[in-house]
């Protein structure tokens, strides 16, 4: 609890309702695990994993109110099929998003993909460009599976793994006017990700969404946003772009939305839910064909999985409270390993990246640095970290290679968040006994599989 000028500061607005148990195994059985799992900690079962940094994607605790909706307390009701007007937990849903994000329309769906595969489908042409800031893989998958090209048009700042710039999810609007003028033709839309997953979970901010959408509109091409991590990207703003520390959340979100003419949204993370996603728009039409598509993927979601959305929302913006805690324990996640160990810089909205190459400068290119890290990090503490979702050609090409230390939201607590720092600074002391790994090749084995390893 901290006192400031405006009285008590509280640090987390909830308690603990419902435990589940977590197993504190020995180096031995930690050591069985991983040789089991073939060095590959993504293959590691979940009961033999203390704390779990592998994904924040729908592993977030769920509140008691979600947990009675989830279970059906209430009369349940089919999904939304056909006669979405029908279902009642589809116009409750749908009317507190358009209160708060600001689209006339919104059609939930399953998972971010699946909003994405719709999305795309209804926008991507073939040959059609598609300007955006290092997208998230299955972002990419869908537009490159609909005929168009992505254009990266990230700031050179993301890939400068220290820089302190606060804003490195930024679009570089020159980039983004050079692709318009030469290939203004080709140019469909603009999709600009909120808190960039893929380089840190750095911000974008306002000032650049606003002139990203200046251009777009001069150019008569809609601007989309992927909004699953639209809290974090609003509290970095808060936190950080002049003008906005007196606004609250829920105007940022509001804000941001209004700059977007469309949005994909994956809801297992900010909206705190096992399943779910939704597209919004703000064109009839798309919205029409959206529905049909989504009913013909067979993606939409059961009714209960938008009660228990419409209740995150009611929690995550009855103040600011719980995206401030959200945040602020990835930060002191960061604050504990800043100095300590090579980190990216700053701080982003859901997780802590690992520099892999500067941890373990000795071990060679062809010697799988990040599993073996990852490795040698569940061996000496049972913490889970893995590489996360594959990175993007532009850092890949540049040789990055990151852990991701991805935080559940309301999940752990800061006791855990103790533990994970301790044992990452324990591995970084430790780093000249981590020698690599080596691929185990099985026959027949596909190469979309999880690769195997043994130690060098
Ligand atoms: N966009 C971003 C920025 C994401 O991080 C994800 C998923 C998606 C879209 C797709 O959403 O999983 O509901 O289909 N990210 C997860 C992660 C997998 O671990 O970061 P989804």
């Amino acid at each position: 609890m901290k006192t400031t000028s405006s009285g008590i500061q509280f640090s987390t607005p909830y308690e603990i309702a419902v435990v589940r148990p977590l197993r504190q195994t020995t180096l031995d059985e930690r050591e069985e695990a991983l040789k089991a799992a073939y060095y590959n900690t993504e293959l590691i079962p979940q009961e033999m994993i203390y704390v779990d940094l592998k994904t924040d994607s729908g592993v977030s605790s769920l509140s008691a109110a979600q947990l009675s909706k989830l279970v059906g307390a209430g009369p349940l009701e089919s999904g939304m099929e056909m006669a979405a007007e029908g279902s009642r937990a589809f116009i409750s849903f749908s009317e507190q998003f358009q209160k708060l994000f600001g689209f006339p329309y919104v059609v939930p769906v399953t998972q971010g993909r699946a909003a994405e595969r719709i999305w795309a489908k209804l926008h991507v042409k073939g040959g059609m460009l598609v300007p955006g800031n290092m997208l998230f893989p299955s972002t990419r998958f869908h537009i490159e599976s609909n005929g168009g090209k992505i254009v990266d048009v990230i700031s050179a700042n993301a890939h400068d793994l220290y820089s302190e710039q606060l804003f490195k999810g930024n679009i570089d609007l020159n980039k983004l006017e050079t692709v318009f003028k030469e290939e203004g033709e080709q140019v469909g839309c603009v999709y600009v990700e909120l808190c960039v997953n893929s380089c840190g979970g750095h911000p974008v901010s306002l000032r650049n969404l606003k002139a990203a959408k200046t251009m777009a509109v001069a150019r008569q091409v809609p601007l989309f946003i992927d909004g699953c991590r639209i809290l974090e990207n609003s509290y970095l703003i808060k936190q950080r772009e002049p003008g906005y520390q007196s606004r609250s959340i829920r105007e940022i979100v509001y804000e941001t939305c209004s700059l977007a003419d469309g949005l994909t949204m994956s809801a297992l993370k900010d909206l705190l839910v096992p399943a779910g996603g939704l597209i919004a728009t703000r064109d009839a039409g798309k919205y029409q064909q959206a529905r049909v598509q989504s009913f013909l993927n067979g993606s939409q979601p059961p009714s209960t999985a938008m009660e228990a959305m419409s209740v995150a929302l009611g929690e995550i913006f009855s103040g600011d409270a719980y995206v401030t805690a959200r945040v602020e324990q990835v930060n002191y996640l960061w604050r504990r390993l800043k100095g300590g160990t090579p980190i990216l810089a700053p701080p982003g909205g859901h997780a802590v990246f690992l520099d892999v190459k500067s941890f373990l400068p000795h071990v060679a290119p062809d010697h799988y640095a990040a599993e073996a890290l990852a490795a040698f990090i569940y061996h000496v503490s049972g913490v889970r970290v893995t590489k996360g979702p594959p990175l993007a050609p532009s850092q890949s090409g540049r040789g990055v290679e990151l852990l991701r230390l991805a935080v559940p939201a309301r999940r752990y607590l800061q006791a855990h968040m103790d533990e994970v720092a301790d044992a990452v600074l324990y591995a970084f002391s430790h780093r000249a006994e981590i020698k690599g790994l080596k691929k185990v090749e099985q026959p027949g084995r596909s190469k979309y599989e999880p690769s195997l390893f043994t130690p060098v």
